[in-house]
């Protein structure tokens, strides 16, 4: 185990915990492939959280210590390997929670962005705030945070380099939760007990697959991963369970 990442079954759940707290959690490479790895490792996960360690930031951004020491060339490298850890995060099949613990700026904000699930401290604050430094957000934000909160507030936030606090963040729906994240990341784990991890990574990915389609291609979306649940064990368990009035036992087969 490395000490900028932080492994380990908690709360019911895979827990990666982003370990560089005197850097406020920012994205130095070694925590970017320390992160893809363990993600590469997550496939398995019923819930996989993420948060940072301490109790100031979830993650500040990229380091910018270190982007300082990097040339055009190199800083290209990075984003593509951020990108990367962006989309392996959005393609698990496991629900995916950012367990914002303080401060999400910049690639910490994309990061929870790319999960399915995003709870929040009450003093968190949060925002995609790259325009402030001469950049955009280059790791999904201008894409990722339009399609959830809408263009009209996403270019507000972006535009603006706004930070904002997690009750505003809950009213916009970029939080589904403010109070303990762990807490909710334990909750949800026992929730996801009873359901079926198939079926919860099929209807993940109709939801991703069809969110900007037109009704007509999403709902053929829909369909062709409701055929992947058709074969399953866990749906013939299912009905039986359902028959003999028992809990159904799942086995992810
Ligand atoms: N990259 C590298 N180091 C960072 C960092 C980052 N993105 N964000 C914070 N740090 C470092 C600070 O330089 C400081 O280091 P030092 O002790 O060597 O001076 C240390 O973390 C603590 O930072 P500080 O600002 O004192 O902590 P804070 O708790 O008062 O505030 C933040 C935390 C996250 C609100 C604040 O650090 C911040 O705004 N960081 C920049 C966020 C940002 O713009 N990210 C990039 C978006 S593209």
């Amino acid at each position: 185990m490395s000490n900028v990442l932080i492994e380990e079954r908690a709360h019911g759940a895979r827990i990666l915990t982003l370990n560089r707290p005197e850097a406020r959690n920012a994205f130095s490479r070694a925590l970017v492939d320390e992160l893809r790895a363990a993600v590469a490792a997550s496939t398995q996960a019923r819930l996989v959280v993420l948060t940072g360690a301490g109790d100031k930031a979830f993650c500040a951004g990229a380091d910018l210590k270190e982007r300082r020491g990097m040339s055009t060339e190199e800083t290209r490298r990075f984003l593509d390997d951020l990108n990367a850890l962006m989309n392996e995060v959005a393609a698990l099949p496991a629900l995916t929670l950012a367990a914002i613990n303080g401060a999400a700026f910049g690639g910490g904000c994309e990061l929870a962005l790319a999960c399915d699930l995003r709870a929040a401290v009450p003093d968190a604050q949060i925002g995609l705030t790259e325009v402030t430094l001469g950049i955009i957000p280059g790791a999904g934000g201008t894409q990722r945070l339009a399609r959830l909160v809408g263009p009209s507030r996403a270019k507000e936030l972006i535009a603006l380099g706004r930070r904002l606090g997690a009750a505003d963040a809950l009213a916009i729906g970029l939080l589904s939760d403010v109070g303990d994240p762990l807490a909710w990341a334990e909750r949800l784990a026992a929730q996801l007990a009873n359901t079926a991890p198939l079926a919860v990574a099929a209807a993940k990915r109709a939801i991703d697959e069809g969110a900007h389609l037109p009704i007509a291609e999403g709902l053929a979306v829909e369909r062709r991963w409701y055929e992947t649940t058709l074969g399953t064990e866990d749906r013939r368990e299912g009905l039986r369970a359902f028959a003999e009035k028992r809990p159904p036992v799942f086995r992810g087969r």
